[in-house]
């Protein structure tokens, strides 16, 4: 029967096999998939591997931390961080159109991708052992939804940013291909990655710029990624993270609506909690949370959060509502 022991231990023969002394490259995306896939790889190869994270500042707290950091102490990869948040704010300057940012937020990602990629590949080059492999965490599920090819490098076109440019020079290191989600997770917890990283809820690669109603801006970002910051911190105080399928925290940043606070008239935004049960996000029903984690999450948000003066909860059910708001 299945152990996660046992997968381990063939995975890392094949990637051995696979790549034998060439050089490997891997992008991070702060995600299970992308984290156990170049974990196994770097137990396989060790530091033939290289990992890329963009920091497109769309992440929620902690997130870069979290992977420069807490990933990297716990494997020991080479990690490269591309710190891209100026180029992804220009890009994105004026937007409001939700098919348009995704648009935009995928193309900068390419283009971050690829400018440290090419660094890697020419550093690399110089030294006289290419790198001439692309690790990539496709799980079983992706491979059956894009009907089961092999050798492309673009695996979910609808939604992953994490989508990479098609006409890449890579063979495809993917040690993931026959494993659902939870046994990637057990292999993730196996190999002693954080728990921060290996029990994250699904989180959409546009991040938080799908997650502001209106455009993207610097100081709006900060206020959603501290209303996000608590409205998680609380969820897992009151252990209701396995309940949860995942909560998006939306800022309707061009919404207005008074308040009073102290002595003086507010006119600040609204912040939406969206918590959905579901098994696969196809279909999902909102979460019937506590009334008192609610009331808490609330309180907190409006006190300690600028500029928000209320806390709405989405009771709708996909269909007719889409999980995300964009
Ligand atoms: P919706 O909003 O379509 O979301 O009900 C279904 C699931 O997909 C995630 N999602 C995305 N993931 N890029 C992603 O990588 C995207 O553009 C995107 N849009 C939605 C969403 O968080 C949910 O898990």
């Amino acid at each position: 029967d299945w152990n996660s022991g046992n997968v381990i231990a063939e995975q890392v023969a094949r990637i051995q096999e696979q790549i034998g002394t060439g050089r490997v490259i891997c992008g991070l995306s702060g995600g299970v998939d992308s984290a156990v896939a170049a974990a196994l790889v770097h137990k396989a190869v060790g530091d033939q591997l290289v990992c890329i994270f963009v920091d497109h500042g769309l992440l929620r707290k902690d997130e870069r931390e979290q992977v420069e950091q807490d990933y990297v102490a716990s494997t020991g990869v080479r990690l490269v961080t591309v710190d891209a948040r100026e180029q992804f704010l220009s890009a994105l300057a004026g937007v409001s159109d939700p098919e348009q940012k995704r648009k935009i937020i995928g193309r900068e990602f390419i283009r971050s991708f690829e400018a440290a990629e090419k660094a890697l590949v020419a550093e690399a080059a110089a030294d006289g052992e290419p790198i001439r492999f692309l690790v990539q965490g496709t799980l079983y599920p992706d491979v059956v939804e894009s009907g089961g090819g092999t050798g492309t490098a673009n695996i979910k076109s609808h939604h992953n940013v994490g989508g990479l440019p098609e006409d890449l020079q890579f063979e495809l290191v993917e040690p993931l291909r026959t494993l659902f989600k939870d046994e990637v997770r057990a292999i993730g917890r196996e190999l002693g990655l954080p728990e921060v990283i290996v029990g994250r809820q699904p989180f959409p690669g546009p991040g938080l710029g799908i997650r502001i109603v209106g455009e993207v801006t610097a100081d709006r970002l900060e206020i959603l990624r501290d209303a996000d910051a608590i409205a998680r911190a609380e969820l897992t105080a009151a252990g209701l993270d396995s309940e949860i399928w995942q909560c998006p925290v939306v800022l309707l940043a061009e919404v207005r609506s008074v308040g009073v606070q102290g002595d003086g008239r507010t006119y600040g935004h609204p912040i939406v909690l969206r918590p959905v049960s579901s098994e696969d996000a196809m279909t999902a029903d909102w979460t019937r949370l506590p009334y008192d984690v609610l009331a808490r999450i609330s309180n907190r948000i409006t006190n300690e959060v600028r500029d928000v003066n209320r806390v709405v909860l989405d009771v709708t059910s996909k269909p007719p509502g889409t999980i995300e708001w964009e």
